[in-house]
């Protein structure tokens, strides 16, 4: 058997009928870029939500700079983060001008750790970005309660994590924005690129319907700076027709999730849940030792495992400029070493999950029985022999 990472073409053959009606009606209608299909999904974003205004824009990337853009975060503001997320958060920074400052994260959750974030809180600091990393959500309490203290603004970067919940709240409806891609892989995604940002705010979401659109407050008249960065047609389209689904999917990520659990947690540390929280399973990450060979073998078993994410963006070569030494983010450097992703989309049959538990099982066991052979006296014999045939002692 062989399992990949993800299957987006099973995915789309499973509802080619809607995707395929909902590209064509596009392409029939003539209107491409900010149109009735954009609008439609945003309503429909909104309702899904439950709260709040959402503007279409064009990747999750562009959301945050937007959103950070809307709160007047520029050159020499500090935006605090965590180092442990796709370096996108922090591009999104960056276009902004402002310095990321990274915070350490809760070892258990891969979130914000709170203790840490409060610790570098600084008179430059003008706002929060949260990641609700592997779809579960940041301890979001907390961190509003430092935010209304400190006065700082709240961008939630919920690109992981549409249709996740914090003591019943949806991820994106706490902060002052809730920022969403709809990159092809994640929980609902567009065929191409694609994002959005919420928020609770009348005022900041015509701000937003603004600065996606050159600034443009009607046509030729620009009030503020802006960039080009819509949700085109099609993908609207594509993301409405597939919307109404996106709940069911979660559950089966959920349920995905649940089977890997019980089959693993006595061999790896399964994902731990936060009381409260409904997990969404974006990815499903373990952790293990030696998690380089758990890769490899599972390679040899036709399993795809990748890493999310090998290097931290404070030990990244296009932040050194930022400082940051190996050991500043202790846990955020330990997960890093020590983390694997597992194929995780709501496609997986139930014979494929157990397959990768299978395979993830018959890994330790042989580790275990490579472990006594290292052990028994017969071969640290064949051992030391190698060791003298290579230093030339014996020929
Ligand atoms: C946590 C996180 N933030 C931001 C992004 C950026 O989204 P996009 O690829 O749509 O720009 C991603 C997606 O890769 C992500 O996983």
């Amino acid at each position: 058997m062989k399992v990949p990472f993800g299957n987006l073409k099973a995915h789309y053959h499973a509802y080619k009928g809607e995707i395929d009606e909902a590209v064509q009606r596009v392409l029939d209608s003539g209107y491409f870029i900010l149109g009735p299909e954009l609008s439609k999904f945003e309503k429909e974003f909104e309702q899904y939500l439950g709260s709040g205004h959402v503007s279409g824009c064009a990747n999750g990337t562009d959301a945050i700079q937007l959103a950070l853009a809307a709160c007047d975060i520029g050159l020499n503001d500090e935006v605090l983060v965590v180092a442990h997320t796709a370096v996108p958060t922090i591009c999104a920074i960056r276009s902004t001008g402002a310095q990321p400052k990274f915070v350490d994260i809760d070892p258990a959750t891969y979130t914000m750790c709170v203790k840490d974030l409060e610790s570098k809180i600084t008179e430059k600091t003008k706002a929060i970005v949260p990641v609700h990393l592997y779809g579960q959500m940041a301890d979001m309490d907390p961190i509003m309660a430092l935010a209304k203290k400190h006065n700082l603004k709240v961008v939630e970067d919920c690109a992981q994590s549409t249709g996740a919940l914090y003591n019943g709240r949806m991820a994106g409806t706490i902060g002052d924005f809730g920022t969403f891609s709809y990159y092809p892989s994640k929980n609902i995604g567009a065929f191409g690129d694609g994002g959005a940002v919420a928020t609770g705010s009348k005022e900041n979401s015509e701000r937003l319907n603004m600065l996606r659109n050159y600034g443009q407050s009607k046509r030729y008249y620009h009030d503020t700076e802006g960039i080009n960065s819509r949700l085109d047609e099609i993908q609207a389209a594509i993301l409405s027709a597939q919307l109404p689904y996106l709940n069911e999917w979660n559950v089966r990520r959920r349920e995905i999730a649940q089977r890997y659990t019980e089959g693993l947690k006595d061999v790896v540390e399964t994902p731990v849940e936060r009381e409260g929280s409904v997990h969404v399973y974006h990815l499903y990450v373990i952790q293990t030792d030696n998690r380089d060979r758990l890769i490899d073998y599972l390679a040899e078993q036709s399993v795809q495992a990748l890493i999310h994410y090998p290097i931290p963006a404070h030990l990244q070569k296009a932040y050194a400029y930022l400082n940051y030494k190996p050991g500043s983010l202790p846990n955020t450097e330990k997960a890093t070493q020590r983390i694997v992703s597992l194929p995780m989309y709501p496609e997986l049959t139930n014979d494929e999950i157990d397959y990768v538990i299978e395979s993830i099982r018959s890994y330790f066991t042989n580790c275990s029985q490579e472990k006594q052979t290292t052990e028994s006296p017969l071969n640290a014999g064949t051992q030391s022999y190698e060791v003298a045939a290579k230093s030339g002692s014996i020929s």
